[in-house]
């Protein structure tokens, strides 16, 4: 019996006939079983030594029945590992990852430009206080100014920012009367305008602002030439024609030679060789004092561009709703990584 067991042991590959080998052989309707019922028949003398036989019989066919279950289990590990092993040198399967949206490209350029000069970056809230962005802007209430800006209101004295100055606002209270001040305000602003190709009543801007002692017109031009060779590459021209803002007097609106045609005329600069990209000027006394400063001691300059008007000027883009709709195939346009 012992032999004819060891025997299937030793040829069973397989886990599952091992098992069935271990009920047939061991199990109660087994020979090893029948063996132990045989023994009632025998003499008292006989027992003992065929009781101790049968015994080292069982024990032998299970220790062989474990030693093969363990080599069995073994090889099919290893088997399993074998078969789910890895190939880390197979190409991969490339996966789509998203792209940094085009404005903020462009924040993020103008940003560095202007951190290489020493100014560091400021941001405020979106929901704003008339206070911020109207008040210390030298907009009161009641002024007609204040149409120019068609205002989302919350409430009376709550609003979305209608322009990146009310972050300027908040810089010069917090300087608390100390110079000097160089900070670049990039963010979103609101205003109540019916969306086209080019209105959006959501939109981004930059401004920068510096105050210091002797800070001139001059340093607003050279800052802003500086930046237009930047943004469109070098030699662009830039021209000042005189405008009005309630915030700076003297008050500028800023032209730079067109990009495409190198100032000949082209259809983007509508044939006059100029692109009118920002609106800019001298900080106005009534804000400086406003916010605690001596204006017969200090001066400033700010300016204010549309970082939309700069992406479509500078990728071609000529609907600015591009921006906001988020098709993919547009913004895909703009991944620098693929
Ligand atoms: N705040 C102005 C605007 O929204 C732009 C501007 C900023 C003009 C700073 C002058 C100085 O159009």
């Amino acid at each position: 019996v012992q032999a004819q067991a060891l025997e299937e042991i030793k040829a069973c590959e397989d886990l599952q006939q091992l098992q069935q080998i271990r009920i047939t052989t061991l199990g109660k309707k087994g020979p090893i079983q029948s063996l132990m019922t045989m023994m009632k028949d025998l003499s008292p003398e006989e027992k003992p030594a065929f009781g101790q036989e049968v015994n080292e019989c069982k024990k032998a066919v299970a220790a062989a029945i474990e030693a093969k279950m363990a080599v069995l289990e073994k090889a099919a590990m290893n088997r399993k590992l074998e078969e789910e092993k890895i190939d880390i040198t197979l190409p991969g399967v490339p996966f789509r990852t998203g792209t940094l949206h085009p404005l903020t490209l462009i924040s993020q350029e103008i940003e560095d430009l202007f951190i290489g000069m020493g100014y560091t970056v400021a941001e405020g809230p979106e929901v704003e206080l008339d206070f911020y962005n109207f008040e210390r802007a030298n907009i009161p209430a009641d002024h007609p100014a204040r149409d120019m800006q068609d205002t989302f209101y919350i409430n009376p004295k709550e609003l979305l920012r209608t322009h990146t100055t009310a972050i300027q606002m908040r810089e010069l209270e917090k300087a608390q009367g100390q110079l000097p001040i160089k900070v670049i305000c990039p963010g979103k602003v609101y205003r109540r305008d019916n969306d086209d190709a080019t209105h959006s009543h959501q939109f981004m801007q930059a401004e920068g602002l510096v105050v210091g002692e002797n800070i001139t017109l001059t340093d607003l031009k050279g800052t802003l030439q500086f930046m237009a060779d930047r943004m469109f590459g070098e030699g662009r021209q830039i021209r000042f024609r005189p405008s009005y803002f309630q915030f700076t007097e003297p008050s500028v609106e800023v032209d730079v030679s067109c990009h495409i045609c190198g100032g000949k005329g082209c259809p983007v600069c509508k044939g006059t060789g100029w692109i009118e990209v920002l609106g800019a000027g001298m900080v106005h006394p009534n804000v400086l004092e406003m916010a605690g400063f001596d204006s017969t001691k200090c001066s400033g300059f700010a300016f204010g561009v549309g970082i939309e008007r700069v992406a479509m000027l500078k990728y071609g883009v000529d609907d600015i709703r591009n921006f906001y709709i988020n098709d993919t195939r547009f913004l895909k346009m703009f991944d620098r990584f693929d």
